[in-house]
């Protein structure tokens, strides 16, 4: 019961309070995967980090429903919505690609839908259009028990030239005007990208942001890691990575640089899946910070500053600081600030006197240690403090960032 007992703590976040004014009504299971994961897509608790990308002409409701019991949201389709792109899957579908190909795609996507409504899983429709009011028709018909992928990520000529897919990466004007109609319906927008097609995947991310996206899931091509971890300082969206991710290894490397799920197309098969699950479930377990990443001196993104240590030295601190903008003395109240009144706010035995500036559970202290056993915690809800602290320190930057009318 720990995590939700933080969440009660932290009277001051907006979105935490609201969701606990949920969570009365949330049953035990739901309450159990939230402890697990704090995991929360368009209002639904996601009972793990786990989700199947699209694959057009193969990823309905049906491919989900066999794969129901592993995975905590997916995205079916892609669907062509209007003229200009269901000319194009015609043209994919006549050139052999796989299409769905329907006449009147929004009556199938309400089949889609009802399908999906009496799982656990949170779904999300990838979708084609070539217009921000084609976008906001489905939206206005379907509502908001769904997510509204758009499609920025496929690179067949025939949907480009409609408009669509890597259209959007090379015209942001286009896919900020399809995010806010969406946003005006008040809906949950994802935005399906490649990684490396824009000019500048950061500045790309950024504009996804303020434009009032929810997600971003990027298909990392052969970027690795680090591009994951570039997205992740640029914008505080909940981020999947995806791109041959079917392993737990590879699975855990998207998460210790930044991001929040994974999410698997060609090797979505129930094994992988399962497999995935279960490790993921029982490292969530033992740790308490499923996505916790790595110390900053070894390459991790942003929200490993929780894991810092006090600015006295001439390490990889000092720069980032910069970077972000804040000084010594704003780092230093900040984190104590935010342990204040919380169990890290103890530990006069450690380098710095705070379990604030303490390491990950996976770098050796028994000072650390001691102090956490003498505070009656385990390491586990160490680390479930620390990802508070992170989210804290996240909160500071990006909203700074959000309201500085400059950037
Ligand atoms: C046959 C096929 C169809 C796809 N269709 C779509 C699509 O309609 N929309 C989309 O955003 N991505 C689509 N994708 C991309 C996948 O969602 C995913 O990004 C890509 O396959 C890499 O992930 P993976 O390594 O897990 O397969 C498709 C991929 C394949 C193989
Ligand atoms: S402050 Fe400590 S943890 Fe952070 S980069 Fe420097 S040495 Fe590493
Ligand atoms: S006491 Fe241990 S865990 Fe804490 S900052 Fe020092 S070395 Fe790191």
């Amino acid at each position: 019961m720990l995590h939700l007992f933080i969440i009660m703590e932290n009277e001051t976040y907006k979105e935490f309070l609201q969701f606990r004014k949920k969570l009365c009504v949330l049953n035990m299971e739901a309450m159990q995967y939230y402890e697990r994961f704090g995991l929360v897509i368009n209002n639904k608790v996601v009972k793990t980090p786990l989700a199947i990308a699209s694959m057009a002409g193969c990823v309905d409701a049906g491919y989900v429903l066999k794969r129901a019991a592993h995975i905590g949201a997916a995205f079916i389709g892609g669907y062509s919505i209007d003229q200009p792109t269901m000319d194009a899957g015609r043209e994919m579908a006549a050139a052999g690609r796989t299409e769905f190909i329907y006449d009147d795609p929004l009556e199938e996507l309400k089949k889609q839908v009802a399908l999906l409504s009496a799982t656990d899983i949170q779904a999300g429709l990838n979708l084609r259009g070539s217009t921000p009011a084609s976008y906001a028709a489905v939206a206005d018909s379907i509502g908001d028990s769904v997510v509204y992928e758009i499609d920025a990520h496929c690179r067949q000529e025939p949907m480009i030239r409609a408009g669509c897919g890597e259209f959007y990466l090379r015209n942001h004007g286009a896919l900020v005007s399809t995010i806010e109609a969406l946003k005006s319906h008040d809906v949950t927008v994802s935005v399906k990208m490649r990684a490396g097609v824009a000019p500048d995947d950061r500045v790309l991310a950024k504009k996804i942001w303020k434009a009032g996206a929810d997600i971003l899931h990027v298909d990392l091509m052969d970027h690795g890691y680090q591009k994951i971890r570039q997205i992740r300082n640029s914008c505080p969206l909940l981020i999947i990575a995806n791109n041959s991710i079917n392993t737990f290894e590879r699975m855990k490397d998207m998460f210790s640089h930044g991001a929040d799920m994974v999410s698997l197309a060609r090797h979505s098969d129930e094994r992988t899946l399962a497999g995935l699950d279960a490790a993921i479930t029982r490292y969530a377990g033992e740790h308490g910070w499923y996505n916790s990443p790595k110390q900053l001196c070894r390459g991790g993104d942003v929200r490993s500053l929780a894991f810092c240590c006090m600015p006295v030295k001439s390490c990889p601190l000092i720069p980032t600081l910069e970077k972000i903008g804040i000084s010594r003395d704003e780092y230093i109240a900040l984190k104590m600030d935010s342990v204040s009144g919380t169990p890290l706010d103890q530990g006069k035995h450690t380098c710095f006197g705070s379990l604030a500036w303490c390491c990950k559970d996976s770098s050796p202290c028994m000072f650390r240690d001691m102090t956490i056993r003498q505070a009656g915690m385990e390491s586990r809800e160490y680390m479930i403090h620390k990802r508070e602290l992170s989210e804290k320190i996240m909160h500071r930057l990006f909203d700074t960032e959000k309201n500085d009318e400059s950037c």
